[in-house]
């Protein structure tokens, strides 16, 4: 067995480089409850001007964030209208229900991706027994969709379209920042069409916590107050929020280079026999590979692939995800196209 994981499970498993650790050394810190804490309130207004809000707040994950912004924006009965593939929907435990007691109206679709028509179809009739269409969710890039980037025309039409009917709009953009450098698409271009947004430090930006809520003053104020409730309040965070502005001075721009191995590593994998790439793009730092056709169970294949020290999350049935990241080298997608070759013959 190697002695190094190359672990392209998530970008979440990254850790903080020497320099972010520095940065956490030195940070100033107050008490971030009481609104105190310099670093906080430096790095909240950071990425409020980024993506032209009125404000930020910085809350300990994406998930965090996004229940936060479904119960701010929604009362119990009312409906989320969404794409059936979304983060809130696959991994986030039914919390919509549980927090906010709404129900989701999923669209489906191939990648995560959807248009105006296909929206508006979900919107309920006046009769007074059905739900409220209450919030338009996007998640960009999209997670299960294969890390696609929210077509900005796509965008465009449900901005359009929740002004037209006077619904918010949000944006789960975990990871964001992977479609900013994928597209050339500038944060505020992204924000100036949704009411609000959130990014995840802990992911490709390679903090080891946090993530960011932005939207007008009220929403935010609110958010906070939704933040305290669910436990979230917390002190000298400054520490945690040094990583973040770390990352937005040193990890944005590098993301490429996790877009450029992850479409190496596509490229090397689509030549082994048995294996399939589930989208045949690869738009950002995410592959999704399908191995039903060389027979073998995932589960045996995990553990060959372990035995060579890599990687890859199950995402059941015959599906893994790989993820390129900060701590993936070039060399190192080779070695996982290499290992699991050997792991599939
Ligand atoms: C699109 C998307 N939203 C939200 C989350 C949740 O983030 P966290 O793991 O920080 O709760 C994830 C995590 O992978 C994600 O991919």
């Amino acid at each position: 067995m190697s002695e190094r994981l190359i672990d392209m499970r998530s970008d979440t498993v990254t850790r903080p480089t020497a320099a972010m650790r520095e940065a956490m050394l030195r940070a100033e810190v107050g008490d971030d409850v009481m609104g105190e804490d310099p670093t906080v309130n430096a790095l909240q207004e950071r990425a409020a001007a980024l993506f032209g809000k009125e404000a930020a707040l910085f809350v300990s994950s994406g998930t965090q964030a996004n229940q936060i912004a479904i119960k701010a924006y929604t009362q119990p009965g009312d409906e989320v209208i969404a794409d059936a593939l979304c983060h809130p929907v696959r991994s986030e435990l039914g919390a919509a229900a549980l927090i906010s007691g709404v129900q989701l109206a999923l669209i489906p679709t191939e990648r995560g991706v959807y248009a105006r028509a296909q929206a508006e179809r979900m919107f309920r009739s006046t009769n007074w027994m059905q739900p409220k269409s209450a919030l338009l969710w996007v998640e960009n890039t999209h997670n299960a969709g294969g890390g696609t980037v929210f077509p900005l025309e796509a965008l465009d039409g449900l901005r359009a379209l929740s002004q037209d009917r006077g619904i918010p709009l949000h944006m789960d953009g975990a990871r964001v920042f992977n479609a900013v450098v994928a597209s050339g698409v500038a944060p505020a271009e992204w924000g100036k069409r949704c009411d609000s947004i959130s990014f995840c430090l802990s992911k490709g930006l390679g903090c080891p916590v946090g993530s960011i809520l932005m939207g007008r003053r009220e929403f935010i104020a609110r958010a906070r107050r939704l933040r305290q409730i669910y436990g979230g309040g917390w002190r000298q965070a400054g520490l945690l929020a040094a990583a973040g502005l770390h990352a937005l001075d040193h990890h944005v721009e590098r993301l490429a280079e996790d877009h450029a191995n992850a479409r190496h590593f596509a490229q090397r994998v689509s030549e082994i026999r048995g294996l399939r790439l589930v989208y045949d793009d690869t738009q950002t730092n995410l592959v999704f590979l399908d191995i039903a056709e060389s027979g073998m169970k995932a589960d045996d294949v995990s553990k060959r692939l372990r035995a060579q020290g890599v990687a890859l999350a199950m995402r059941g049935g015959c599906t893994f995800r790989a993820v390129t990241h900060l701590d993936v080298s070039r060399a190192d997608v080779e070695q996982a196209a290499a290992a699991l070759k050997t792991a599939l013959a």
